[in-house]
């Protein structure tokens, strides 16, 4: 019996963990992961009792009504789109079709772990150009700066998490334009909170990549469902790198019913939209500083009070994520009902 540890690939010993807080979140408001704080619209959950036989779940999925249906409702067509397991299936098989050992990835910092995770379980050189300090704000020409021939990926949140900035679509064109060799994502998790897209450029550059998901403003983070766009040649390749069944039957058929209520996508985003209002409000009158966001979560800058805040305000059952290990004295508040922030903003005065 050989008593030697098995040693993984040298590239996965060198990564940080990465553990994000889970379990124990059912009952408590949940302001920490920018998930729809409501849940999903009701239709979601008819349409699966109606609609879901014990024969469906022993038979592999098949994705043919939920393809036709996808791609009607986002004016894209069938082979320019491929299902993932959530944005992280996207990030992985699109790192895993064009990312080799060593090659280099550009990403902006702070922002979404796993691009940095994928990258590095690839085994890829990552480079990081840091969002300017004072606002936050895109880093567009610090990021143009750092492009080379070898820039082998970028992957840009619009708008980011944490930070809630964005770009405009002139900023992601030059990007395009100076990375002809990198495949460059627009992860638009929060699209439908600040309404600006890169889909439509999907005809124009043949290095541009947009991901959706619906684990946010469609309340479904628990399906793992997304889409990925890109040319019709880029994705027969990363249909090539993913595996064939790695979205299961029940989130097929849920993104079918979610798309079809807009009413309750609209009503939700309206709401958070008041509530954000409603939070820089209330923070002013607090005097705590905050960053503008176009998306559904504010950062806070609660100073060296950070984490004394998240835990006093996680013994009231309401979580809220601390950033301050990449944004000194920040913490992420994700932004629900008016109801939801008002109950926030109360607690917090409290303990303040
Ligand atoms: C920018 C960004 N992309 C993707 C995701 C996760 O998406 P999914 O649940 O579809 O994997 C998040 C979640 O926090 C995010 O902030």
């Amino acid at each position: 019996m050989p008593k030697e540890e098995l040693r993984p690939r040298p590239a996965v010993e060198r990564m940080a963990p990465y553990s994000p807080p889970t379990g124990g979140r059912a009952d408590m408001l949940r302001l920490d992961f920018n998930e729809n704080t409501i849940g999903c619209s009701p239709r979601v959950t008819q349409f699966i009792a109606e609609n879901l036989t014990e024969n469906d779940l022993a038979v592999y999925p098949e994705y043919t009504d939920a393809r036709r249906e996808l791609s009607e409702f986002f004016q894209v067509p069938e082979d320019e789109m491929l299902f993932t397991n959530g944005t992280d299936e996207a990030i992985q098989v699109l790192v895993n079709t064009y990312v080799d050992d060593e090659d280099e990835v550009l990403l902006l910092r702070p922002s979404y772990a796993m691009y940095k995770f994928y990258s590095e379980v690839a085994g890829a050189v990552v480079r990081e150009i840091d969002y300017r300090v004072a606002k936050l704000e895109f880093p567009l020409q610090e990021l143009l700066g750092a492009i080379t021939p070898s820039t082998r990926a970028i992957l840009i949140a619009n708008p980011n998490n944490p930070t809630g900035t964005g770009t405009n679509l002139e900023g992601i064109e030059r990007i395009l334009k100076k990375a002809p060799n990198a495949a460059v994502l627009i992860d638009e998790a929060y699209y439908e909170f600040c309404g600006i897209t890169a889909l439509p450029l999907i005809e124009e550059y043949p290095n541009l990549f947009v991901s959706r998901t619906f684990s946010k403003v469609y309340g479904m983070a628990g399906m793992r469902f997304g889409c990925l766009f890109s040319r019709a040649s880029n994705i027969k390749w990363m249909h090539k790198a993913q595996s064939p069944y790695s979205v299961n039957s029940l989130a097929a058929l849920a993104a079918r019913a979610a798309v079809r209520d807009q009413g309750y996508i609209r009503k939700y985003v309206t709401e958070v939209l008041a509530a954000r209002e409603l939070l820089y409000v209330g923070l002013e009158n607090l005097k705590i500083p905050y960053f503008q966001s176009q998306a559904n979560f504010v950062l806070i800058h609660a100073g060296d009070r950070a984490i004394p805040v998240r835990d006093a305000l996680r013994a009231k059952s309401i979580l809220i994520r601390d950033r301050s290990y990449e944004l000194p004295g920040c913490v992420r508040v994700t932004v629900g009902t008016r109801d939801q922030i008002r109950l926030f903003l109360e607690e917090l005065a409290a303990i303040w």
